[in-house]
C-alpha cells in the first residue's frame, strides 16, 4: 500500500492505494461512484474525469500518477440539487435516457465548452468520440450540448454587460 494526497471537487484527500490502482477504481472505493465503470479498458468514456483540468479515462490512469493532482467529476460540475446548464440541457433535450453515460458526456461536453464556447456539430462529435451510449443515438446529446453552449453564451454576455454598466 502507499499513500497519496490529491483533491476531489475541491476536497483535499488522502488515500492509502495499491500501487497498481486505477484512479477509477479509487474515486469508486472513496464515494465517488458517479464515476461510472463500464468497459474498464479505455473505450466507453464512461469514467472520463478531470485530471488537473484534462479530460482523461480514470480507467486508464493509475491512481499513484494522480499524487498532488486536481480531479474533478461529473458530481464537481453539477449535482442534481443544483445542475450545471449542461446537465439541464442534456436532460431538456432528451439526451439522458438511462444515463450511464451522462456523467462521462458532461465531463466531455464540460471541458469542450470551456475552451470552445461556439462549438460546430463536428467539433461536438469529435469531442464525444470517446464516450460511448447506446440509448440516444447521439442526436439529442449533441442537441444539448448545442443548447448549453448557446445558454452559457447568454448568462456570459448577460454578465458581461452588467459589469459594464
Ligand atoms: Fe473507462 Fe470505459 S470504463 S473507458
Ligand atoms: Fe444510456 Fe447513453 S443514455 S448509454
Amino acid at each position: 500500500m502507499m499513500e497519496i494526497n490529491l483533491t476531489v471537487n475541491g476536497e483535499r484527500l488522502t488515500w492509502a492505494i495499491r500501487p497498481d490502482a486505477s484512479l477509477l477504481a479509487c474515486l469508486r472505493q472513496n464515494g465517488f461512484i458517479e464515476v461510472k465503470s463500464g468497459c474498464a479498458e479505455g473505450d466507453c468514456g464512461a469514467c472520463l474525469v478531470l485530471l488537473d483540468g484534462k479530460p482523461v479515462n480514470s480507467c486508464m490512469v493509475f491512481a499513484a500518477s494522480a499524487q498532488g493532482s486536481s480531479v474533478t467529476t461529473v458530481r464537481g460540475i453539477g449535482t442534481q440539487r443544483s445542475p450545471h446548464v449542461i446537465q439541464e440541457s442534456l436532460a431538456e433535450s432528451g439526451g439522458v435516457q438511462c444515463g450511464f453515460c451522462t456523467p462521462g458526456m458532461v465531463v466531455a461536453a464540460f471541458a469542450l465548452l470551456r475552451d470552445n464556447p461556439d462549438p460546430g456539430e463536428s467539433e461536438i462529435r469529435r469531442a464525444l468520440d470517446g464516450c460511448l451510449c447506446r440509448c440516444t443515438g447521439y442526436e439529442k446529446i449533441v442537441d444539448g450540448i448545442r443548447l448549453a453552449a448557446a445558454r452559457i453564451r447568454e448568462i456570459e454576455s448577460a454578465a458581461g454587460e452588467q459589469s459594464d454598466e
